[in-house]
């Protein structure tokens, strides 16, 4: 299991499991997250220091489609003064047949962070960090980012729901926290519930038992924090719940049988207007994005619906977490 909180190496500030960074760390995030949002809405900004250094690179690869993790991360970097590239895997050699471990050490070429999603293998990140980039001059300093990798984590997508979460509530011990939908191949909830357990946070994770929450994180969870509960039927506890982290079907990981027959295997699944007024006043209604048919929009008119909101604290957090990122590799020699 990994537990690399506590066993951190020196080394560029890679962000590729939610278990890299300490709670101390979230919480300075979680600072400089609301500072940076309070500034940004003043229009002020006067908290982003701009790179001093215009060589300052935020490299970006996506082998999946994205709309609010690469959005939100290039609107990050240009409010830091870093330069910006993308490289999307229809444009790029991968076409034409180019390895991906390839194409990933080419987008990490003179950046200072590479931010990546991948649809592959999980652990790929992990071995680019660990054992590639390492072996060369040009690549040895560069952090990465793990803006979603296959069916494992997404954490900075748990960064910033955490940081909603914290800033609705105020804390995040003892907040009860329903994660619904297909938990088996959505990486949002798997990230969810590592961090939440970490901050003391007791989930219920709701699901048909074939999209179950795998067991791992079901142990690392009891295992950092309240042991999570399971239940097949949201009735059970929907008027017990603070937070109700929706999630769509991740259709694309799904075999090929049921790539087209969601509906068949989890039918009843969603949230209506009707479920919500079971749902308690104080809580919220949360959802990572993009959405299916598990959240129709007649739901938006519900205030404790704060989906909107939780995307724009992805730009916010996001310029926190790449500020602290280059923040520690501030002094590292390999820069001029
Ligand atoms: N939540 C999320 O990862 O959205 P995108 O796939 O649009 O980046």
């Amino acid at each position: 299991m990994r537990v690399s909180h506590k066993n951190r190496i020196q080394g560029p500030k890679h962000f590729l499991s939610v278990d890299d960074f300490t709670i101390d760390e979230y919480k300075k995030l979680f600072l400089d997250t609301a500072t940076i949002k309070a500034e940004w809405q003043n229009s002020t900004h006067e908290i982003f220091i701009p790179c001093e250094n215009k060589r300052t690179l935020v490299s970006l690869l996506f082998t999946q489609p994205s709309t609010r993790t690469s959005g939100s991360f290039e609107k990050a970097a240009q409010a830091l003064g870093c330069n910006v590239t993308t490289l999307h895997v229809s444009s790029s050699s991968i076409a034409k047949g180019e390895s991906y471990r390839d194409t990933a050490m080419m987008a990490g070429l003179a950046a200072n962070v590479l931010v990546v999603r991948h649809k592959g293998k999980e652990g790929t990140l992990q071995r680019l960090a660990d054992k590639i980039f390492p072996r060369h001059d040009a690549l040895r300093n560069v952090a990465i980012v793990n803006a979603g990798e296959g069916t494992g984590e997404h954490p900075t997508q748990a960064l910033l729901d955490m940081y909603t979460i914290h800033e609705k509530f105020g804390n995040i011990k003892g907040l009860r926290i329903g994660v619904y939908g297909d938990l088996k191949y959505g990486r949002t909830t798997h990230s969810l519930l590592r961090l939440g357990s970490r901050f003391g946070a007791q989930f219920v994770c709701i699901s048909p038992e074939d999209l179950s929450m795998p067991k791992r994180h079901l142990q690392y969870a009891a295992n950092f924090g309240p042991k999570p509960t399971c239940t097949k039927n949201i009735h059970d506890v929907i008027n017990e719940l603070d937070v109700l982290y929706v999630t769509r079907l991740q259709r694309e990981y799904r075999p090929d049988k049921l790539h087209h027959e969601p509906k068949e295997k989890i039918s009843g699944y969603g949230v209506t207007p009707k479920l919500l007024k079971l749902f308690p006043k104080h809580s919220v209604v949360m959802h990572p994005l993009p959405r299916l048919d598990e959240l129709p929009t007649e739901c938006d008119k519900d205030p404790r619906v704060i989906i909107v909101s939780q995307a724009y604290n992805g730009i916010m957090a996001r310029t926190a977490l790449l500020r602290y990122i280059l923040q520690c590799a501030k002094g590292a020699s390999f820069r001029p």
